[in-house]
């Protein structure tokens, strides 16, 4: 009896294997194929997009995902292909996708349709490695699902919309290898729920970062490559969380003595700056992986690699050069 149960059982799943998937799955959604078309069209029709047939359901097409249950398009995934022009505004027509992504498209030009707004699902937003250009729209700030926002590698120019704090579930926020400029927005102290790694390195970046930004308990900062002033103590502290801090490459000017290293921090980069006064004490208490304060104007070594010291005012001694 047991035997012939499992016989049964073996048959009927060798049956259900053998079964054509199309019948266990929706079929692609009709309006999504269609605008899947309008987007291929509007692209020129590159080889990339080929597969994107009549002939084949469209869930099945190269670069898009489907819901299994729905037959609705949740994820579009352009990338590294010989495409030219603009993003099609028609992307804003696919209501149910969560990703959207243009990446490493040389030729992709103009600026970023507002008809995103549309997608009201989407967590992960990445247009990046393209040659976008125009502002970093506040419009994105409507679309309060991201918890991924990544602009970085194009030519996007202007500020950074103080409306982008309003994304609350944000876990990244990537604008760095763009042209812009001004401050970093006040608001980016208000981020509530989470709050996101920001990287902003490589723009034109100026002013004093907002005191604001010291509320908060950042993971990751990446402000490198700017032309950013003043002080960046307000992320240390003995009850921060911060792990990894790049201020390298601006003109920080401010007294370092002070400042109380946090037990989290795993990698700090400030080479390229005016910071002076001698290096704090907990930093040798940390287990640090990278350090780096060259190029500044402090005083005072502890037992770190020789380069991560070298042209400082006045240190001097092992491993550096001998004092005069
Ligand atoms: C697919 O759609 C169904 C029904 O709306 C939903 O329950 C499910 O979570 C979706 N799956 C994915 C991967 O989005
Ligand atoms: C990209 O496409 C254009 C026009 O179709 C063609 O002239 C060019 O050689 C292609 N470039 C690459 C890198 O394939
Ligand atoms: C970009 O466009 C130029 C000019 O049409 C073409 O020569 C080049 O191959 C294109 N490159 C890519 C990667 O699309
Ligand atoms: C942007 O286009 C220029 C030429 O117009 C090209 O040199 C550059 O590599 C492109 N940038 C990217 C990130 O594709
Ligand atoms: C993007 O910036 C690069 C470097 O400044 C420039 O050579 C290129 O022409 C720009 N491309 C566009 C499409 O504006
Ligand atoms: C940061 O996190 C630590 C440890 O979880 C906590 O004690 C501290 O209150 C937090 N600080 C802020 C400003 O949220
Ligand atoms: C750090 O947290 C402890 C315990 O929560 C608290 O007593 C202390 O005042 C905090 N220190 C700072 C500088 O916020
Ligand atoms: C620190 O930065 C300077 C300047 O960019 C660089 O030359 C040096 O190699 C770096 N040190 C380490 C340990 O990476
Ligand atoms: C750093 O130390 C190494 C040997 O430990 C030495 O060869 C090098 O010249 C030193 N560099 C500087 C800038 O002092």
């Amino acid at each position: 009896m047991k035997n012939s149960i499992s016989l049964i059982a073996i048959i009927s799943l060798l049956i259900f294997i053998s079964l054509p998937t199309p019948s266990l799955s929706q079929r692609c959604n009709k309006n999504d194929e269609n605008v899947l078309f309008q987007i291929k069209k509007s692209l020129g029709n590159p080889y990339l997009l080929a597969s994107w047939q009549t002939t084949l359901d469209c869930c099945q097409w190269y670069l898009v995902k489907c819901n299994k249950t729905t037959g609705r398009i949740i994820e579009l995934t352009i990338f590294s292909g010989n495409i030219s022009g603009q993003i099609p505004p028609e992307v804003g027509n696919l209501p149910y996708l969560q990703t959207l992504v243009f990446r490493k498209l040389t030729n992709l030009t103009g600026q970023i349709p507002s008809t995103i707004t549309k997608l009201t699902h989407l967590t992960m937003l990445r247009l990046s490695w393209t040659n976008l250009s125009g502002p970093v729209p506040s419009f994105l700030s409507q679309l309060t699902n991201l918890n991924f926002l990544d602009l970085s590698f194009n030519n996007l120019t202007g500020s950074v919309p103080p409306e982008l704090a309003k994304l609350t579930k944000l876990g990244a926020l990537h604008l760095d290898r763009n042209k812009l400029t001004g401050t970093i927005p006040e608001s980016f102290g208000t981020f509530t729920e989470n709050v996101p790694d920001l990287y902003l390195s490589h723009n034109q970046l100026t002013g004093d970062i907002p005191k604001s930004l010291g509320y908060l308990n950042f993971t990751v900062i990446d402000f490198s490559r700017n032309q950013l002033t003043g002080d960046f103590s307000m992320f240390f502290g003995i009850n921060k969380t911060i792990q990894i801090a790049d201020f390298s490459r601006n003109s920080f000017q401010f007294d370092l003595s002070d400042v109380v290293f946090p037990a989290s921090l795993t990698s700090l980069d400030l080479n390229h700056n005016k910071v002076f006064g001698s290096l704090p004490e907990t930093l040798t208490g940390l287990s640090l992986q990278y350090l780096n304060v060259s190029y500044n104007r402090l005083c005072d070594l502890q037992t770190f690699e020789n380069t991560s010291y070298f042209h400082n005012r006045c240190l001097c001694g092992s491993p550096l050069p001998a004092c005069a």
